[in-house]
């Protein structure tokens, strides 16, 4: 993956002028919060770029953060609208199929990333990578378009996934906790469909 290429969306596009902007992310918040996480829990949040989960998640006290995105602007960017808190959360700027964790997380989350790995080497790449990052007993959610959800994001090819297929994909290193359907809508008020699962790494 070139990190060139969503540098350069990041670059042209404001917070608001991307599809998958959330104002609140509601649905991977009541995941979260049904885990019931220690405050201290290592939480990373894969292909985060700017997203205001992490801002949610320093609001309810959770302060072992880290956000990992191929894009250097995408980080800057989250940087600079957290202000005071930026020195609260670890950056890693890295493509998700090359990181190499130097700690075990209780929490993994990925929203809108996964589905951008198209070819199954890189999708068995990033299914150990989670595996080994993982802490026993942690948790892992991962949303993805579903089956119904657009076929490209950002001119890029995704991949359509139903909630067996991830339950499939996943199940292999996790067990599945649940999963459920959810309709985004995009800041212009397109709608797009996702699919979220919530793992545990037993
Ligand atoms: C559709 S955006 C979703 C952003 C965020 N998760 C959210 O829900 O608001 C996809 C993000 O994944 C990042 N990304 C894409 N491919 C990646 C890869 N191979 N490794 C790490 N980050 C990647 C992009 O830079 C972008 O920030």
């Amino acid at each position: 993956m070139d990190s060139n290429y969503w540098d350069s969306i990041y670059q042209k596009k404001s917070e608001k002028e991307v599809s998958w902007f959330q104002e609140v992310p509601r649905k991977s918040l009541e995941l979260i919060e049904s885990f019931n996480l220690a405050l201290d829990a290592n939480i990373i949040d894969i292909g985060g770029g700017d997203s205001r989960l992490v801002d949610c998640l320093l609001e309810r006290g959770l302060n072992h953060l880290s956000v990992l995105d191929i894009s250097a602007i995408s980080l800057k960017k989250l940087k600079e609208r957290l202000g005071a808190d930026a020195s609260r959360i670890t950056y890693i700027e890295s493509d998700i199929v090359a990181f190499r964790p130097s700690k075990s997380y209780q929490l993994w989350h990925d929203r809108a990333t996964f589905h951008f790995l198209t070819d199954l080497e890189q999708i068995e790449k990033y299914l150990s990578i989670a595996h080994d990052a993982l802490a026993i007993g942690g948790h892992l959610i991962v949303s993805t378009f579903s089956k119904t959800g657009p076929e490209k994001c950002s001119g890029l090819s995704t991949a359509q996934y139903s909630e067996d297929d991830l339950k499939k994909l996943f199940g292999r290193f996790f067990k599945n906790i649940k999963c459920f359907e959810d309709t985004h809508q995009t800041p212009w008020g397109a709608t797009q469909n996702f699919v979220y699962c919530g793992f545990k790494k037993v």
